[in-house]
């Protein structure tokens, strides 16, 4: 008899053991990112969209850049790569459209958006999700690229002290996502290893490494994107954070 996709998928979940841990990506993930289009947008009227959406993308590509290069010398915590990024971003978005000589607001501008990078708000179902996963006994945590101040801010920014076992930053390695000692850090920190915990993120790129590196994983796709093309699928794909709960059932 042949088996409808949905079935198949089911029946491969099915054979992996329930996970030991959670572990989440930050930025994008459990902080919403995007939020801070709003500001860009009331700061550089019909701007707000494109600048953050070329913000993120610079500050991933920033942070492949200096993990590839050079073995590594160019490594910046990820504070000043968003910093560059931003820079970049309003260089590349703004700065054309207006009159040049106002280079010496840009200043207040950069601030202000880094300020709201440094408290973004979480997406609404993070804290029932992980008091859910606590009330299951399964520690949980964040692997990120962020460095160990700006996550400890947004931790608490977010409201979720006391939610989180472990708040894993890539920074004493010197090395982003998704270079695998990065990767690893998470089954250092859990001891556990990758094919016991499940790894959340929003970022397919992210996902799909993680995939990749051995991780069982949630690609939490919120936008209706379409998935990366590179032949590997995440182990499972959802639309909220809420959806790590079937790893359980
Ligand atoms: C992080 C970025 C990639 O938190 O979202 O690691």
């Amino acid at each position: 008899m042949k088996t409808s996709p949905a079935a198949f998928e089911k029946s491969k979940t099915s054979r992996l053991e329930a996970p030991r841990a959670v572990l989440f990506d930050a930025y994008g993930t459990l902080f919403d990112v995007y939020s801070v289009g709003l500001l860009a947008e009331q700061l550089f009227p019909g701007h707000g969209p494109a600048l953050s959406v070329l913000w993120r993308d610079k500050q991933i590509e920033y942070t492949r850049l200096v993990t590839t290069s050079n073995h590594g010398a160019h490594y910046q915590p990820f504070w000043e790569l968003t910093r560059a990024a931003l820079v970049y971003a309003i260089k590349r978005t703004v700065v054309p459209a207006q009159a040049a000589g106002a280079s010496g607001l840009f200043a207040t501008q950069v601030e202000r958006l880094m300020n709201q990078y440094r408290h973004l708000s979480a997406f609404p179902e993070n804290k029932d999700v992980l008091r859910a996963l606590k009330a299951k006994s399964i520690p949980t945590g964040i692997l990120s690229n962020g460095d160990p101040a700006m996550l400890k801010l947004a931790v608490k920014s977010a409201g979720l002290d006391g939610l989180l076992d472990h708040v894993i930053s890539v920074d004493p390695i010197r090395k982003y996502k998704t270079h695998p000692d990065a990767y690893a850090l998470g089954e250092q920190a859990t001891g556990l290893r990758a094919n016991q915990i499940a790894f959340v993120s929003s970022n397919s790129w992210d996902a799909l490494a993680a995939t990749w590196y051995g991780y069982q994983t949630l690609w939490v796709n919120r936008y209706q994107l379409p998935f990366e093309e590179l032949g590997t699928q995440p182990t499972r794909s959802g639309s909220s954070l809420r959806d790590v709960l079937d790893f359980f059932n």
